[in-house]
């Protein structure tokens, strides 16, 4: 059961809410009593979720310059307030060795998981926080780290995420406070080409599900955390710290041996 955090009739908007830890996030939020908005580019997953969450929808790429806008004015015009923005879709493409990489591929990966965040606080700080106040986490990844095979791209965008984290809060304190959560990895669909091949062991011994995510991020958009702003949340099993721990680390193995399907 979710603590309720004193999060009635708060307004959120969660990306990529459609699936995995987004969908747990959004789940969460409406558990303990906010008013929820998602987003993805699948529209029959957005409607469903939508209703099944009692919430609004809106189909989309973030990589659209206009939707993060379109999110907001839609937040707005459905809840009359907008508390709370979680930045969660992201993408791990382009895969493989980044002197390899095409440039106009690497652009869509900072588009989508620093670009895009960027612009739906710009958004929500100019629809509705700026004058009200509210709180932001951006979902990003204990990856960001650390550098690891083929995953240049999505491990340099994720860094600049948590940089832009840093920078937004101060810039935003005291009115917005902004941090971050860096998963490791979890049972979901963009991580599947790493799990599905077989048990990893974690220090904590088990690979995260999208909940033990979500209650990390719903506790820290809530007054719970309000003296917290530009932290970031490692929700990662102990895998920062496994180089202590007896024990092998299968996660880079099977980045070198494995990819994702293309998005
Ligand atoms: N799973 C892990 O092991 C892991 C580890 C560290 C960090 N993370 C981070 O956790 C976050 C969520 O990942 P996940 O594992 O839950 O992924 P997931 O299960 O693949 O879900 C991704 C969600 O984002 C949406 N999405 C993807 N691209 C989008 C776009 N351009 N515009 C709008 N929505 C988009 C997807 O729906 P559509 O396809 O319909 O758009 C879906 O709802 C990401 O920021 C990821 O980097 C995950």
């Amino acid at each position: 059961m979710t603590s309720s955090y004193g999060l009635h009739g708060r307004a959120a908007l969660v990306t990529g809410g459609t699936r995995g830890i987004g969908r747990e996030v959004a789940r969460q939020l409406a558990d303990a009593g906010a008013l929820v908005c998602v987003t993805a580019r699948d529209r029959e997953d957005v409607r469903r979720t939508a209703a099944e969450l009692g919430g609004v929808g809106l189909a989309g790429s973030v990589a659209d310059p206009a939707h993060p806008r379109a999110l907001v004015d839609l937040a707005l015009r459905a809840f009359g307030r907008l508390d709370i923005v979680i930045n969660n879709a992201a993408t791990n493409q382009p895969y493989g060795p980044l002197v390899d990489v095409d440039p106009q591929r690497w652009r869509e990966a900072f588009t989508v998981n620093v670009e895009a965040p960027l612009r739906l606080v710009q958004a929500a700080w100019r629809g509705w926080m700026r004058e009200h106040g509210g709180s932001v986490v951006n979902v990003c990844t204990e990856g960001a780290g650390h550098v690891g095979p083929n995953v240049g791209a999505y491990g340099t965008s994720k860094a600049a995420l948590l940089h832009l984290t840093q920078q937004l809060a101060g810039e935003l304190a005291p009115t917005v406070r902004v941090n971050s959560v860096s998963p490791g990895l979890v049972r979901t669909e963009m991580a599947r080409f790493v799990w599905e091949k077989g048990p990893v062991e974690l220090p904590l011994g088990r690979i995260g599900e999208p909940e033990d995510i979500a209650r990390a991020v719903v506790w820290l958009v809530s007054d719970a955390a309000e003296w917290i702003t530009g932290a970031d949340l490692l929700v990662d099993g102990g895998t920062r710290v496994r180089a202590a721990h007896p024990g092998g680390y299968a996660v880079h193995e099977r980045l070198r041996s494995s990819a994702p399907p293309p998005s």
